[in-house]
């Protein structure tokens, strides 16, 4: 099938890569000269594993066409995808869908011939309706499709080829089937191929995200409780996760979630309630617990290395949202190493994707290269994200210096392993903090 992505970040570009894999023509495209640039060149403008590899070899078999024409790509192509994105308005709950109808209203002044539009971003209940009313004057010639993604970061190629299900929402039952086709790959590959209106795909996005965010939340307070009562979150978790109704996934305790979609997504969701006069207090209630929780680890470290932090040497290891990405978005290190810039700590930090403008400006704040000169001589070492180079150091080694502290907010650790290290050691949700 010929399919037009428009919008080369990370929906748009690891889709559009994944269906000219599975033997579809691709046009990717993006207004930022510089990125389809850099495509053509074939280098990959996101962090994602196996992707560039993935873009090269259908770059090459020229099934993957990078390009700023939007014209040309529209007019080549059956199906539209829409892949930009659908921010958060700045300071409110409200999902700013500006890009998406400005490329609605491209898509109109470029279309002749008939055309399926399928919106892949995220957008809230009712933005098929929107995007309708726009189209009214070439109506007949569009049909309005909701397929919404549920790729992770770092694992998205996997989860494109192996999706749980495949969501697919339109008024009009006729487009099921060419749907159904595209997908036909994944289908025979046992992906489950779920139909509904395309309100209620909007709404299932938005619905996965935030029930996801509520299990973490979760299971992060419960992790609060646990450490004041004396039992480990870990076997909590399994003992409620190995009820099949409950599940075992999005049950690991540790910081605020954070990323591109959880955080955007559940305010997204709260914006819609306010929308349809319904009070979604359990959204709120997420949203409000996962803020809280930035703050309660961050402070945390005053009771592990006191009230006064001056000349404290901490060394942090990871610092995206989560490994497998380079994405900062909503990281608790954003809050966490400025505050401790700010009370005369000295910080120093490693991240596997490397050095983060946002830290550049702080004073007291360096970037290493390695883990090895991360940990030197520090306090305290705090492991923020778990990437899988950090999962069998030997501290001992790393760092010489006498009653040295780690505070793994990962569980990545085994706290009698520690122990017997003669390590000081706090975890998250284990009885450390009562
Ligand atoms: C998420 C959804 O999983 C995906 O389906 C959707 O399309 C986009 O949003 P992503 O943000 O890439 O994907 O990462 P995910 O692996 O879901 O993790 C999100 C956050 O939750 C991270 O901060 C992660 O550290 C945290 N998390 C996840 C936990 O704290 N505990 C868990 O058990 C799982």
């Amino acid at each position: 099938m010929k399919l037009c992505m428009i919008g080369t970040g990370y929906v748009g570009l690891v889709s559009g890569t994944c269906f000219a894999d599975i033997g579809n023509q691709v046009y990717c495209v993006d207004k930022d000269i510089n990125k389809i640039k850099k495509l053509n060149s074939g280098i990959s403008p996101i962090y994602e594993p196996g992707l560039d590899e993935l873009i090269k070899n259908n770059f090459n078999a020229k099934r993957l066409i990078f390009t700023t024409d939007l014209n040309k790509a529209i007019s080549a192509s059956d199906i539209i995808f829409i892949c930009v994105g659908t921010p958060n308005k700045k300071g409110t709950l409200n999902v700013d869908l500006s890009f998406v109808y400005k490329c609605v209203r491209e898509i109109l002044l470029h279309t002749k011939n008939k055309k399926i539009i399928v919106t892949k971003s995220t957008v809230p209940v009712g933005t098929g309706d929107e995007i309708e009313k726009i189209l009214k004057k070439k109506k007949k010639l569009f049909s309005i499709i909701s397929n919404p993604e549920f790729l992770r970061e770092g694992e998205a190629i996997r989860d494109f080829r192996y999706p749980d299900r495949i969501v697919i929402g339109s008024n009009n039952k006729n487009e099921f089937n060419t749907m159904k086709k595209l997908y036909s790959p994944l289908i025979s590959k046992g992906a489950k191929f779920f139909t509904t209106t395309r309100r209620g795909a909007e709404l299932i996005k938005y619905s996965a995200n935030a029930f996801l965010a509520t299990k973490i939340t979760f299971i992060n307070e419960l992790a609060n409780l646990c450490e004041k009562s004396g039992i480990d979150v870990e076997d909590v978790a399994l003992g409620i996760g190995s009820d099949s109704r409950i599940g075992s996934r999005f049950l690991r305790a540790g910081p605020a979630y954070g990323g591109s979609c959880f955080p955007k997504d559940t305010k997204g969701l709260v914006s819609a309630g306010e929308k349809f006069k319904t009070n979604l207090s359990i959204v709120k209630s997420v949203i409000k617990s996962n803020h809280d929780r930035v703050n309660l680890l961050t402070k945390r470290v005053h009771k592990i290395l006191g009230n006064n932090l001056k000349n404290k040497k901490i060394g942090i290891l990871g610092v995206t949202f989560k490994p497998n990405t380079d994405d900062m978005r909503d990281s608790t290190s954003l809050k966490m190493i400025p505050y401790y810039c700010k009370k005369g700590a000295k910080v120093t930090y490693y991240d596997p994707s490397g050095e983060k403008f946002e830290f550049k400006k702080l004073k007291n704040c360096e970037f290493k290269k390695n883990i090895n000169d991360t940990c030197k001589d520090t306090d305290l070492i705090i492991l923020l994200t778990e990437w899988d180079e950090f999962k069998s150091l030997d501290f001992k080694k790393l760092n010489k210096k006498r009653n040295f502290i780690i505070y793994d907010l990962r569980n990545l650790y085994n706290p009698k392993e520690m122990l017997n290290k003669k390590i000081k050691y706090f975890s998250v949700g284990r009885p450390n903090f009562n």
